[in-house]
């Protein structure tokens, strides 16, 4: 294999995904099974046989790990049932909608849960692993919400601020163990999280007019990123959140 495509294989690595189940989740798992890796696919419930057969299609062995992240206290004793994990993508992420002036506690705090305790938790038990043996790639998913205010999501926004910083502050003190941490922050993609932007014809113009690509992206957008990050071609990236938008935020 030339050295170029060489460094983005994933062969011999294993992958836990997040989320795996649809949307960016399920096309980065099977990108990254495409690129070499076996896969160890996260599911909040077990109904990932669609996702199981892509990624055993592409050739990826695949187990599961299923859990539900919106109680993150279970994480530390869940994650001993893991084996090795040389790639963590934390992809699982909700959102809830509605004006901050009447937003749900309720609401703000479940998002936090999902968005980022859970991610720091898990990013800790693996990450541990990792800085033990020495190498490790993790890959969190941040947000243009990582970079603006955004309308009547400010849990969703808070959160994937904090996962932005959250990237750096582990890539700062992981980096020296061989352990990189960076983000892809992808733009609007069609994928159940955006169902209700793209119901609403106002917002969908909006939106879709302000893309410099002048489409709205699809989960496939974000495997070239996801390959990257996870491989050997990223080996001195640290710290760094990877927008894959169609130039939205270049605007
Ligand atoms: N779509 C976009 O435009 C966009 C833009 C920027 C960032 N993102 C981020 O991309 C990530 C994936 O979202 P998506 O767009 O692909 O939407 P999605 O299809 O709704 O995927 C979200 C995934 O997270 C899982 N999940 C949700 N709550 C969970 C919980 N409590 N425990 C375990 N797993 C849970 C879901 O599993 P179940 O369906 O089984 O609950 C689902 O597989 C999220 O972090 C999202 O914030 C999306």
């Amino acid at each position: 294999m030339a050295r170029a495509a060489g460094m983005f294989s994933l062969a011999g690595r294993t992958a836990l995904v997040t989320g795996a189940r649809t949307g960016i989740g399920r096309a980065i798992a099977v990108g990254l099974a495409e690129a070499g890796a076996d896969l160890v696919l996260h599911g909040r419930v077990d109904d990932l046989d669609g996702v199981e057969a892509e990624v055993r299609k592409a050739g990826g062995q695949a187990s599961r790990w299923v859990l539900d992240l919106s109680d993150p206290a279970r994480i530390p004793e869940a994650a001993r049932r893991l084996g090795p994990v040389d790639v963590l993508v934390n992809n699982a992420g909700i959102i809830r909608r509605a004006p901050a002036a009447g937003h749900p506690y309720a609401d703000f705090r479940q998002v936090l849960d999902v968005n980022l305790d859970a991610v720091f938790l898990l990013s800790q038990a693996v990450g541990a692993r990792m800085l033990a043996r020495g190498s490790g790639k993790i890959i969190m998913i941040a947000s243009m919400l990582s970079f603006q205010g955004g309308v009547n999501v400010p849990g969703y926004t808070a959160a994937k601020h904090a996962v932005a910083g959250l990237t750096r502050a582990l890539a700062c003190e992981w980096a020296g163990g061989g352990v990189q941490v960076n983000a892809i922050a992808p733009g609007y993609i069609a994928t159940a999280n955006t169902e209700r932007l793209r119901a609403d014809p106002a917002r969908e113009t909006e939106i879709s007019g302000r893309i410099p690509a002048g489409r709205w992206g699809v989960p496939e957008d974000l495997v070239g990123a996801a390959v990257f990050l996870a491989s050997g071609a990223s080996d001195y990236v640290n710290g760094h959140v990877l927008a894959v938008d169609g130039g939205w935020l270049a605007r």
